[in-house]
């Protein structure tokens, strides 16, 4: 089901969204060489509870007979594409492109000391995702990470009342395509709000006009995922880790919004 938010889910989606982008800020920030991706999984379980927020991706499970996400973050480094698991021994070092993508629950302040059960208010999820260089990265990397923030940003553009996910996923294409980029196409992005991932899903290609029509209060993620090489990806054997099937450089931008009466409003900023 596609959901409209109410002008009430709205402003906490967006404080939500304030706070993950505040958090996320700090994680690019202490991505030195040196730092392991579980480090940065722990300062971003403490930022989100000392916020009074609650981490989406810990526990998250997409199928029932999966492994849950072990972690509050997933950090995607080099030919990993998306869902790396942060791990003690994974070390980030000069030349490294990191993907970090981060979740939260963000529950209304004022409802959040008062029967929050009872009320079966379970709070906002906003979900967001940067890839940034770790020192000094390669001119190709460079393109690649530009590239894919740029597909995102001409992405948000098209959206407005009345525009089809088809026009995002077609503007993404353009731009992912114009670079030679590898567009992965058996992810996408998604609804968001109520859950982390509701209907409906935005792929980052596709035909204008095409697909479900946007109305002013759905609240949408949009991630665009491109490669150096080929579009195919595969699953490690932990379950969660995706990465390029040629093994080549994969970036991933992510922002969730909000379809408002003449464009979008970015949530996480
Ligand atoms: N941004 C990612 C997505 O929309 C986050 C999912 S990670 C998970 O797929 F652990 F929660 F699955
Ligand atoms: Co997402």
């Amino acid at each position: 089901m596609i959901t409209i938010k109410t002008t009430e889910e709205i402003a906490i989606l967006r404080e939500g969204g304030r706070r993950l982008a505040e958090i996320l800020q700090k994680l690019v920030e202490a991505s030195c060489p040196g730092v392991s991706d579980f480090e940065l999984d722990v300062l971003a379980e403490e930022l989100i509870l000392a916020c009074g927020g609650k981490p989406a991706f810990k526990g998250y499970r997409i199928k029932e007979t999966r492994v849950a996400f072990p972690a509050s973050i997933c950090v995607s480094i080099n030919d990993e594409v998306v869902h790396g698991i942060p791990r003690k021994n994974r070390i980030l070092k000069d030349g490294d492109i990191v993907g970090i993508d981060i979740g939260m629950q963000w529950p209304n302040q004022e409802l959040r000391t008062k029967n929050l059960e009872l009320r079966n208010i379970r709070g906002m999820y906003t979900d967001m995702a940067v890839t940034i260089g770790v020192g000094k990265i390669s001119a190709e990397a460079e393109r690649l990470i530009q590239t894919t923030r740029s597909a995102l940003d001409v992405g948000i553009r098209t959206v407005r009342p009345g525009a089809h996910v088809g026009d995002i996923g077609c503007a993404v294409e353009e731009v992912l395509k114009r670079e030679k980029l590898g567009i992965i196409r058996d992810l996408a992005g998604h609804g968001v709000g109520h859950d982390l991932h509701e209907e409906p899903l935005i792929p980052n290609y596709g035909m204008r006009g095409a697909g479900v029509e946007l109305k002013e209060g759905m609240v949408i993620a949009i991630e665009p995922m491109a490669t150096l090489g080929g579009w195919r990806i595969k699953l490690d054997r932990d379950e969660w880790t995706i990465r390029t099937a040629d093994r080549s450089l994969a970036a991933h931008f992510e922002h969730t919004l909000v379809v408002t009466k003449s464009g979008a409003e970015i949530l996480t900023k």
